[in-house]
């Protein structure tokens, strides 16, 4: 059987590449298991025959070993098999060993991989409770063209590239704003500005990952930055979630790993809030291996019933910890403006990266942000988002309480701007078709198992279905009328299947 027979050979060829690529850089040992074939399909929105057929394609080509009713694992010297150059078939041109024209490198080989991720886009009248974009409706259009054209107005004598880091008067503004707002403790010299919160994320995988380093990310997590991780070959090491947040009790069994990536104010998707304890014994852990723990600060702005908690940066003693920030939850996704603060012993290598990667973000919106954050405008925004998603929050909560009460309950609403519905009576294996009956009812929901590191998830089958509702895109009303048909596709769904025993669920809904 021929991967070329797949319906989609350019992504069956990929992910051969991105797992034939893991074995020889070491990222997959010899004998390490390989996820089923069905949670590679669900992670990565592939056909489960598609997955079978590559996985067959890897076994025929000697570098993984399958066998009925049991994991699939990587073969005993399968690295050896690439490095030794043998000719191994393309999956697409089966049989032929030709090169293909133009070869990716590694990296690009994972990242081809991976796909682009883009959200399909909504049809007309569609209600979208996709967790990211925030209403046009909520940017302060005056107060940012005002500042846009102050900034213009101030003729400046040298159109000149700036400090890689970033616009001085910008760093300085952040650096008053996070003592303030987050307890950060940094000079203005710590702090980069960079196009998104995404871009810091590759910059540490780049700085400070070799193939096969090991990383230790939360499950279920962040995948956009698992995936930077994974691009430049980093093995995860998938620590579990409670109701506080990253099992940090659970790192002394990791062993050495060259870097942690943690959302401790919100845990990404979960919610939950890392208590000071954890934080603690995290940074103690990372001080004592050697290791280096990213904080990402993504939507600290909106806590709506708890209370702010020491940042790990401003509790670092090691300096290891690298804070990163954005202006995506607050003003747009768009502007692709976010900060890092590093330890100063990473200052000067994350500059010099900077520098090589785009010279620096583009300077008008900078300085306009700039003036926000001196004149009190942005804190002034700021309080207005979070009254307005409490709001919206709110109106969610009360129709799914109204339409659903019991059926389901909701993870991770003390703060952000999405929560999570778990579906006590339905099992995670009909996500996708309450994904599907939505759709045909004219609502985007999605669900939470892509977010689920693959083998971890399968630890545990009992866990309900669930999902991840985003709601700062939508109006109030949207919400209500969402969450009636979102209930009616639950309940069209149920009826076309064998109850499923709504016993005690997963570890997953602690808090
Ligand atoms: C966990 C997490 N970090 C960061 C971001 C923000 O990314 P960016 O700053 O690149 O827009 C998001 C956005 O959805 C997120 O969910």
């Amino acid at each position: 059987m021929h991967l070329a027979t797949t319906g989609r050979p350019g992504l069956s060829r990929a992910l051969y590449e991105e797992i034939r690529t893991g074995i020889a850089d070491g990222t997959y040992a010899a004998g390490a298991v390989l996820p089923s074939t069905r949670a590679l399909a669900a992670e990565r929105g592939l056909s489960r025959a598609t997955v079978t057929l590559v996985y067959e394609q890897l076994a025929a080509d000697g570098f993984i070993e399958t066998r009925a009713g049991a994991a699939s694992r990587v073969a005993s010297g399968a690295a050896s098999i690439h490095r030794a150059g043998q000719p191994t078939r393309s999956p697409d041109r089966p049989g032929t060993g030709a090169p293909p024209s133009g070869r990716l490198s590694a990296i690009g080989r994972r990242v081809a991989a991976m796909g682009t991720g883009l959200p399909l886009a909504t049809a007309p009248g569609e209600i979208d409770f996709l967790y990211g974009p925030l209403a046009g409706s909520d940017f302060p259009t005056l107060t940012w063209s005002k500042a846009l054209r102050a900034v213009e107005r101030q003729r400046v004598r040298r159109l000149a590239y700036e400090d890689p880091r970033g616009n001085p008067e910008l760093r300085q503004a952040l650096q008053v704003h996070l003592g303030q707002t987050r307890g950060l403790a940094c000079t203005a010299d710590q702090i980069m500005i960079v196009n998104g919160s995404q871009q810091a994320l590759d910059l540490c995988a780049r700085l400070l990952l070799d193939p096969g380093d090991r990383v230790v990310v939360e499950n279920p997590g962040y995948r956009a930055a698992h995936q930077a991780f994974m691009a430049y070959g980093a093995q995860l090491v998938c620590v579990g979630v409670d109701g506080h947040g990253l099992k940090v009790g659970e790192l002394t069994g990791v062993g050495r790993a060259q870097l942690a990536y943690v959302t401790p104010t919100h845990q990404f998707p979960l919610g939950s809030f890392l208590p000071i304890a954890r934080r603690r014994e995290l940074l103690s852990w990372a001080g004592r291996t050697g290791a280096w723990v990213i904080e990402d600060d993504y939507d600290s702005e909106y806590r709506h019933a708890v209370r702010p908690e020491a940042t790990l940066q401003s509790l670092d003693t090691w300096g290891c910890v690298i804070h990163v920030g954005t202006f995506s939850k607050t003003l747009s996704p768009q502007l692709r403006l976010g900060y890092m603060v590093l330890p100063p012993s990473l200052v000067e290598p994350f500059t010099n990266a900077k520098r090589l990667t785009d010279r620096h973000a583009a300077t008008g919106a900078q300085r306009a942000l700039a003036l926000l954050l001196e004149d009190g405008s942005y804190a002034r925004h700021v309080r207005r988002m979070r009254r307005r998603q409490l709001a919206r929050q709110r109106a969610l909560m009360q129709a799914l309480a109204h339409h659903l009460g019991d059926e389901v309950e909701v993870q991770g609403a003390a703060s952000g701007l999405h929560v999570v519905v778990w579906w006590l009576s339905l099992p995670k294996s009909v996500e996708a078709d309450l994904v599907r009956a939505s759709r045909q009812r004219g609502v985007r929901v999605y669900p939470i198992s892509p977010l689920f590191h693959p083998v971890a998830d399968e630890m545990s089958p009992r866990r309900p279905a669930g999902l991840v509702m985003g709601y700062a895109l939508l109006e109030d009303e949207e919400i209500r009328e969402g969450v009636r048909r979102l209930a009616g596709a639950a309940r069209s769904l149920k009826a076309g299947m064998r109850l499923w025993p709504a016993s005690g669920h997963s570890e997953a809904s602690t808090s």
